[in-house]
């Protein structure tokens, strides 16, 4: 069955081989696992919590209303990456078999009182996930659908299966700017391909590239981003990782690097009625 629809998750498998497969918890519209011939792409943490009561540590975690946490504004109420990843998204069904394509959605009647006090902007979001034999793409389209204009931000804040973090090179970033949360510094990236050797956690703003992730020379994934200015890339490396309660193993670190696509460095205002759309194909090579 190419789809199945389980209590709390929505399984797409390739009729073509049964091994190529996507799960994803309605809890976030959350992608828990993309395997490829059997082989899994996306990190995700022994310690995750699926019960509804967190944020998944791992897959792809949906970024919105904001990214981070906003100093100012309408969002400077809402928890850290806002409140899609934490609310139940409502399956909409298959939209084509060729590829492989579902759609979730969610509105303001699927957020809890407490997020909707914090935001209470009305929006319908429809978030579209294709399956092909060596791809994965996701879309967004977000929608006004209040009586005044409000501001968002979005990101797919996809958590990459690596051989060896010491090994990992990202490229396509050379001479773009960066907001390095880190250092708490910024500046144009210097590097032709960028390595990982203690905690990162950088905002790549307006890449013009596609990206690709390497190791050791070895291609592994290429990114192709639609109207998504921005790329992150975050590894939260020895200490950062202990500190998160959910992340397992204490050295999962060295196997996984999230690099997210996304429109994080500027607000995007959208007024009533109007719709915007993004969408990030991802292309395995390994
Ligand atoms: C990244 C941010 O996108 O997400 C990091 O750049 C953050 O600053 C990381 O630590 C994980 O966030 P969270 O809320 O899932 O722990």
């Amino acid at each position: 069955m190419p789809i199945e629809q389980r209590d709390k998750e929505v399984i797409l498998t390739l009729p073509s081989d049964e091994s190529t497969a996507v799960r994803v918890l309605l809890h976030g519209a959350n992608i828990l696992s993309w395997t490829i011939a059997g082989k899994e792409q996306l990190w995700i943490s022994e310690g995750a919590v699926l019960d509804g009561s967190k944020a998944v540590r791992g897959g792809v975690p949906l970024v919105f209303p904001v990214f981070g946490k906003a100093n100012s504004g309408p969002t400077s109420t809402l928890p850290q990456h806002g409140f899609a990843r934490l609310s139940t998204w409502e399956f909409l069904g298959q939209v084509s078999s060729s590829p492989l394509t579902v759609q979730f959605g969610l509105g303001p009647e699927n957020v809890s009182d407490a997020l909707r006090k914090a935001w209470d902007f009305d929006f319908t979001l429809i978030y579209t996930i294709a399956l092909g034999a060596d791809t994965l793409e996701t879309a967004m389209r977000v929608e006004n659908t209040s009586k005044v204009n409000w501001d968002f931000q979005i990101l797919f804040h996809t958590y990459f299966r690596i051989p060896d973090v010491d090994k990992v090179e990202v490229n396509g970033l050379t001479g773009v700017s960066v907001k390095d949360k880190v250092s708490k510094s910024d500046y144009s990236e210097s590097n032709t391909t960028v390595t990982v050797t203690s905690e990162t956690d950088r905002v790549y703003e307006n890449v013009n590239n596609d990206i690709l992730i390497a190791s050791a020379g070895k291609p592994l994934f290429d990114i192709y981003r639609r109207n998504v200015a921005d790329v992150v890339v975050w590894n939260p490396w020895v200490n950062a990782s202990k500190n998160m309660g959910d992340f397992c193993p204490d050295d999962g670190y060295k196997s996984m690097i999230c690099v997210e696509a996304g429109s994080v460095s500027k607000w995007t205002t959208l007024s009533p009625g109007q719709t915007w759309e993004c969408s990030e194909k991802i292309k395995s090579l390994l």
